[in-house]
């Protein structure tokens, strides 16, 4: 083992039903350094750092840490030696205290006793250390879900932790949001603690990461000293091929006003009123906890609004219920996937079907032959991995499932499609996808209103953008009004 190796995977492997996870990977890391792992979605990543919590064991291959050999671990022992994963899906204890999911499982005081003063004063210490705006006492479910990042940051550093693997940490995280954690990634760096980090934005990849790994269909491709290696080279390293301009170019030709809200308030926002067309596409941009979501929420349904008028072609509509705004054509492909759109028990074909029946119920019919080429057709459209369509969606990559639920909502024929942060997650080729999708979907005449904290995405892909700031509406822009400072500006209200 080199001597400044704290890690090493050697030749491992994972085989599922149908998939090679993982194929004779081999990776070493080196202590106190910025390791990023990236792959497009289904490479392998998650699993790979699976294997090093103990979360599953793989078939072949051991796993040296500071020069101890295992041939798989268990989640006990990884942690007493140090090694710490923060999921794609947060593990946390939503009802309980910050300070109590801190503290998890850790019994602090003397005695048996879980001493709540001791163990509040203790977890506000730590996030207080780390900068973060966050009170120990306060209940994890009302917290941002940046807030539980750190949280989850928090709970690695009670323990000495000597590896912390994070695995999309930025995904649902503000810009600025983001450089708070990349400052804590600094600070952890210089006390010696390597950090191994996922992440499908190669931008942030450059910024903080020393080396990274490419994982190509669970195989391993190369590591590489990030400042020798360019954006191409590691985009072309990961899909094996050429990839063309993220933003495909659109012919824009509005046609009428399909969406309308009048001076819509409630659900935390006040007097939003826009117009969206058919075939557009609204950017709707704003700082995390603006009230984006909220807005479209309730043109879906989903919570209730106050005061003002929805349209719908013309035609004042009052959807109570998601399922109203879905028979009046109007879709929302959520932030939150894995809550709010998916059945993880239930195949890929059954989660798709389900937008055009409406009803679990009619579960004969979608054995039909035509029902499954449409699911086919759709699955590969959104390019999701995966060797049958009878797969359970529990057992697709984080950036599969979520290909799922675009292709559910695109096969349920809606006017307007409201999409709230499109491509979270998804890897650099199969973004380029889903927007040829939309503008596909734009041709054919839906209104499409997007989401995003992407500000590239949201200036590459939108025909206008609205700007929201804490609840209000900041300004409208057109295309030749479009730039990052203006959006920035108006975002944070100045
Ligand atoms: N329990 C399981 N059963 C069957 N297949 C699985 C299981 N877990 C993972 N897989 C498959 O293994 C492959 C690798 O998945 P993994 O989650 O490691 O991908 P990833 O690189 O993390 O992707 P993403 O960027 O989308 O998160 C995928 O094809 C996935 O469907
Ligand atoms: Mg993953």
């Amino acid at each position: 083992m080199e001597e400044q190796n704290i890690l090493e995977l050697k030749h491992i492997s994972k085989q599922y039903t149908g998939v090679k996870a993982l194929d004779d990977v081999s990776i070493s890391f080196r202590r106190g350094e910025v390791h990023a792992l990236m792959g497009e979605n289904g490479a392998g990543k998650s699993t790979l750092i699976k294997t090093l919590s103990g979360a599953i064991r793989p078939d072949e291959g051991e796993i040296v840490f500071e020069g101890v050999s295992h041939a798989h671990m268990d989640p006990h022992q990884s942690m007493e030696l140090g090694i710490h994963v923060i999921y794609q899906e947060f593990n946390m204890m939503p009802e309980l205290s910050v300070a109590e999911n801190i503290f998890m499982g850790q019994r602090i005081g003397s005695g048996k006793l879980f001493n709540k003063a001791i163990t509040e004063e203790r977890a506000q210490k730590i996030l207080d250390s780390m900068h973060a705006k966050i009170n120990a006492k306060e209940t994890v479910k009302n917290l941002s879900v940046a807030n539980m990042q750190l949280v989850e940051i928090a709970k690695a550093l009670t323990r000495d932790v000597k590896v912390l693997v994070m695995d999309e940490p930025t995904a649902p995280l503000t810009d600025a949001e983001v450089e708070t954690l990349f400052e804590i990634v600094d600070m952890l760096k210089k006390k010696g603690v390597t950090i191994i980090y996922i992440s499908h934005r190669i931008a942030e990849v450059f910024q903080i990461s020393d080396r990274v790994s490419v994982l190509r269909d669970g195989k391993f491709i190369k590591t590489v000293p990030t400042s020798q290696v360019d954006r191409d080279e590691l985009i072309r390293l990961m899909v094996g091929r050429e990839v063309s301009d993220t933003y495909p170019k659109r012919d824009f030709t509005p046609g009428d006003v399909v969406l309308e809200l009048q001076d819509v308030s409630g659900n935390g926002v006040e007097h939003i009123s826009f117009a969206v067309r058919s075939g557009e596409i609204l950017g709707l941009s704003g700082l995390v906890g603006a009230g984006r979501t909220e807005t479209m929420r309730m043109v879906f349904g989903a919570d209730p609004m106050d005061s003002g008028i929805i349209l719908l072609n013309g035609q004042s509509i009052h959807p109570t219920h998601p399922s109203d705004a879905v028979k009046l054509g109007i879709g929302l492909i959520p932030e939150d996937r894995k809550q709010q759109g998916l059945l993880l028990n239930l195949p890929i074909f059954t989660n798709i079907s389900m937008a055009t029946m409406g009803d679990i119920s009619h579960f004969t019919v979608l054995n039909s032959r035509k029902e499954k080429e449409k699911v086919n057709h759709l699955v590969d459209t959104v390019t999701v991995k995966t060797p049958s369509i009878a797969q359970l969606v529990r057992n697709l990559s984080g950036g599969n499932q979520q290909k799922v639920v675009l292709a559910k909502w695109l096969a349920a024929n809606c006017k307007v499609l409201i999409f709230d942060e499109p491509t979270r997650g998804i890897d650099v080729g199969a973004r380029h996808e889903i927007y040829k999708l939309m503008n596909e979907l734009c041709r054919q005449g839906i209104a499409i209103v997007m989401i995003s904290s992407d500000m590239e995405e949201i200036l590459g892909m939108s025909d206008r953008i609205l700007v929201l700031c804490e609840g209000r509406q900041a300004g409208i822009l057109e295309r030749e009004e479009f730039s990052q400072e203006t959006i920035l500006s108006l975002a944070s209200g100045q």
